[in-house]
């Protein structure tokens, strides 16, 4: 395992679309781990392959219940609103108040491919939002009221 550098806001990188994935190989077991690892060593709750400078549609997240995993993520039920402070490991410092869904469901695919759904409330359905827009390149500072 590596620990990997996390990229900046201001890189173009941040606002592509990631791909699919389609082999879930021990390439992909590589970037899970590596991500885990630069997740929890910079204290997040959340990361996507993309700030890694990794354009593929991959995430790991702990919200406090344990490392999730998350390959070709989508959000397939979303119920209820909060509004909380919100921040990104590539926006340092910066927390704002953003409003969620309170309830999110999401449908992924785990590391050996095998398909998967999965329930969220509070910071962890705050989590998928945050992570699965970083796939199609929105930051949370897009959402921000004026
Ligand atoms: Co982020």
């Amino acid at each position: 395992m590596a620990i990997r550098k996390v990229v900046l806001y201001g890189d173009d990188i941040l606002r592509k679309r990631s791909r699919e994935v389609d082999k879930f190989d021990e390439r992909l077991h590589q970037l899970l781990d590596d991500m885990a690892e630069t997740m929890y060593q910079q204290n997040g709750a959340g990361l996507a392959a993309v700030q890694i400078g990794i354009l593929k549609r991959v995430i790991t997240i702990d919200a406090g219940q344990g490392l999730i995993e998350l390959v070709n993520p989508v959000i397939v039920e979303t119920s209820g609103m909060q509004n909380g402070p919100e921040g990104c490991l590539s926006i340092p410092e910066k927390f704002v108040d953003i409003k969620r869904p309170y309830k999110v469901k999401v449908r992924a695919f785990d590391r050996h491919g095998k398909p998967f759904t999965m329930e969220g409330t509070e910071l962890l359905a705050r989590a998928f939002c945050h992570e699965i827009d970083h796939l199609e390149g929105k930051l949370f500072i897009d959402l921000i009221e004026k």
